[in-house]
Protein backbone atom coordinates (compact mmCIF):
# COMPACT_ATOMS: atom_id res chain seq x y z
CA UNK A 1 0.00 0.00 0.00
CA UNK A 2 1.61 3.37 -0.94
CA UNK A 3 1.36 6.47 1.07
CA UNK A 4 1.73 10.33 0.25
CA UNK A 5 1.76 13.49 1.46
CA UNK A 6 -0.84 16.12 1.17
CA UNK A 7 -1.45 19.62 2.31
CA UNK A 8 -5.45 21.25 2.22
CA UNK A 9 -3.43 24.94 1.69
CA UNK A 10 -4.29 28.29 3.71
CA UNK A 11 -6.68 29.42 0.70
CA UNK A 12 -8.88 26.22 1.24
CA UNK A 13 -8.91 26.35 5.36
CA UNK A 14 -9.37 29.95 5.61
CA UNK A 15 -12.86 29.58 3.42
CA UNK A 16 -13.93 26.67 5.54
CA UNK A 17 -13.37 24.39 2.67
CA UNK A 18 -11.33 21.34 5.09
CA UNK A 19 -14.58 19.21 5.72
CA UNK A 20 -15.54 19.03 1.69
CA UNK A 21 -12.45 18.47 0.74
CA UNK A 22 -11.48 15.19 3.57
CA UNK A 23 -15.04 13.95 2.69
CA UNK A 24 -13.64 14.01 -1.10
CA UNK A 25 -10.45 12.52 0.28
CA UNK A 26 -12.35 9.79 2.15
CA UNK A 27 -14.64 9.44 -0.62
CA UNK A 28 -12.16 8.78 -3.45
CA UNK A 29 -10.29 5.84 -0.91
CA UNK A 30 -7.50 7.37 0.75
CA UNK A 31 -7.39 5.92 4.51
CA UNK A 32 -6.04 8.89 6.17
CA UNK A 33 -3.24 7.93 8.69
CA UNK A 34 -2.09 11.11 9.89
CA UNK A 35 -3.37 14.45 9.85
CA UNK A 36 -3.52 17.81 11.36
CA UNK A 37 -3.64 21.72 11.51
CA UNK A 38 -0.53 23.40 12.21
CA UNK A 39 0.61 26.74 10.78
CA UNK A 40 3.91 26.66 9.15
CA UNK A 41 6.70 29.23 9.83
CA UNK A 42 8.01 31.14 6.77
CA UNK A 43 11.45 29.10 7.34
CA UNK A 44 9.39 25.90 7.72
CA UNK A 45 7.68 26.75 4.62
CA UNK A 46 11.17 27.37 2.51
CA UNK A 47 12.21 24.22 3.94
CA UNK A 48 9.34 22.20 2.57
CA UNK A 49 9.24 23.54 -0.69
CA UNK A 50 13.71 24.37 -1.01
CA UNK A 51 13.79 22.33 -4.15
CA UNK A 52 11.48 25.72 -5.47
CA UNK A 53 14.57 28.03 -3.98
CA UNK A 54 15.33 29.06 -7.56
CA UNK A 55 11.89 29.75 -8.76
CA UNK A 56 10.81 33.40 -9.60
CA UNK A 57 7.38 32.37 -7.14
CA UNK A 58 9.01 31.08 -4.24
CA UNK A 59 8.94 34.08 -2.13
CA UNK A 60 5.76 34.67 -2.79
CA UNK A 61 4.94 30.58 -2.16
CA UNK A 62 6.37 30.69 0.84
CA UNK A 63 4.40 33.80 2.45
CA UNK A 64 0.97 32.50 0.97
CA UNK A 65 1.77 28.97 2.74
CA UNK A 66 2.72 30.43 6.20
CA UNK A 67 0.25 33.24 6.73
CA UNK A 68 -2.60 30.90 8.20
CA UNK A 69 -2.82 27.47 9.25
CA UNK A 70 -2.92 24.60 7.14
CA UNK A 71 -4.16 20.96 7.44
CA UNK A 72 -1.25 18.14 6.68
CA UNK A 73 -2.06 15.03 5.68
CA UNK A 74 -0.79 11.35 5.23
CA UNK A 75 -2.89 9.33 2.78
CA UNK A 76 -3.20 5.77 2.18
CA UNK A 77 -4.25 3.74 -1.13
CA UNK A 78 -2.82 1.80 -3.88
CA UNK A 79 -0.81 4.00 -6.50
CA UNK A 80 -1.97 6.52 -3.66
CA UNK A 81 0.92 9.25 -5.28
CA UNK A 82 -0.39 9.39 -8.58
CA UNK A 83 -4.43 8.87 -7.73
CA UNK A 84 -3.58 11.98 -5.17
CA UNK A 85 -2.14 13.62 -7.85
CA UNK A 86 -5.47 13.39 -10.21
CA UNK A 87 -7.79 14.01 -7.49
CA UNK A 88 -6.24 17.21 -6.93
CA UNK A 89 -5.85 18.03 -10.68
CA UNK A 90 -3.55 20.52 -12.93
CA UNK A 91 -1.37 23.03 -11.01
CA UNK A 92 -3.42 25.73 -12.24
CA UNK A 93 -6.72 25.82 -11.97
CA UNK A 94 -7.87 27.05 -15.14
CA UNK A 95 -6.38 23.99 -16.06
CA UNK A 96 -7.50 21.66 -14.30
CA UNK A 97 -10.04 18.63 -15.13
CA UNK A 98 -13.93 19.17 -14.06
CA UNK A 99 -14.71 17.46 -10.93
CA UNK A 100 -10.80 17.67 -9.38
CA UNK A 101 -10.06 19.56 -5.83
CA UNK A 102 -8.39 22.01 -7.92
CA UNK A 103 -10.99 23.33 -10.37
CA UNK A 104 -13.58 23.04 -7.65
CA UNK A 105 -11.96 25.33 -5.22
CA UNK A 106 -8.81 26.78 -6.04
CA UNK A 107 -8.30 30.26 -6.32
CA UNK A 108 -5.15 30.99 -8.64
CA UNK A 109 -2.27 29.56 -10.35
CA UNK A 110 -0.75 30.24 -6.65
CA UNK A 111 -3.79 29.86 -4.24
CA UNK A 112 -4.61 26.34 -5.48
CA UNK A 113 -6.42 24.76 -1.95
CA UNK A 114 -4.05 21.68 -1.84
CA UNK A 115 -0.60 20.67 -2.55
CA UNK A 116 0.10 16.82 -3.07
CA UNK A 117 3.72 14.63 -3.33
CA UNK A 118 4.83 14.41 -6.87
CA UNK A 119 6.93 11.54 -6.92
CA UNK A 120 8.09 8.35 -4.43
CA UNK A 121 11.35 10.51 -3.48
CA UNK A 122 9.13 13.49 -2.80
CA UNK A 123 6.54 11.43 -0.62
CA UNK A 124 9.69 10.00 1.51
CA UNK A 125 10.87 13.45 2.16
CA UNK A 126 7.90 15.08 2.97
CA UNK A 127 5.81 12.75 5.26
CA UNK A 128 8.71 12.40 7.71
CA UNK A 129 9.44 16.46 7.43
CA UNK A 130 5.78 16.89 9.39
CA UNK A 131 4.71 13.64 10.93
CA UNK A 132 6.63 11.35 13.43
CA UNK A 133 6.06 7.68 13.14
CA UNK A 134 3.85 7.71 16.10
CA UNK A 135 1.50 9.45 14.30
CA UNK A 136 0.97 7.40 11.36
CA UNK A 137 -1.26 5.29 11.95
P1 LIG B 1 2.25 21.35 -5.20
O1 LIG B 1 3.73 21.06 -5.15
O2 LIG B 1 1.83 22.45 -4.25
O3 LIG B 1 1.43 20.10 -5.04
O4 LIG B 1 1.87 21.90 -6.66
P2 LIG B 1 2.35 21.36 -8.08
O5 LIG B 1 3.27 20.19 -7.91
O6 LIG B 1 1.13 21.16 -8.91
O7 LIG B 1 3.13 22.62 -8.63
P3 LIG B 1 4.67 23.04 -8.40
O8 LIG B 1 5.25 23.36 -9.73
O9 LIG B 1 5.35 22.05 -7.53
O10 LIG B 1 4.50 24.43 -7.64
C1 LIG B 1 4.34 24.46 -6.24
C2 LIG B 1 3.31 25.50 -5.88
O11 LIG B 1 3.84 26.80 -6.15
C3 LIG B 1 2.77 27.65 -6.52
N1 LIG B 1 3.03 28.17 -7.86
N2 LIG B 1 2.92 29.43 -8.15
N3 LIG B 1 2.91 31.91 -9.50
C4 LIG B 1 3.24 30.81 -10.18
O12 LIG B 1 3.52 30.81 -11.35
C5 LIG B 1 3.24 29.56 -9.46
N4 LIG B 1 3.55 28.37 -9.94
C6 LIG B 1 3.43 27.51 -8.94
C7 LIG B 1 1.49 26.85 -6.46
O13 LIG B 1 0.92 27.00 -5.16
C8 LIG B 1 2.01 25.46 -6.69
O14 LIG B 1 1.08 24.51 -6.22
MG1 LIG C 1 4.93 20.22 -6.61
Amino acid sequence: MERTFGIIKPDAVERNLTGKILEKIEGAGFRIVGMKKIQLTKTEAEGFYYVHKERPFFNDLCAFMSRSPVVVLALEKEGAILAWRELMGATNPANAEAGTLRKEFGVSIEENSTHGSDSPESAAFEIPYFFSQLELV
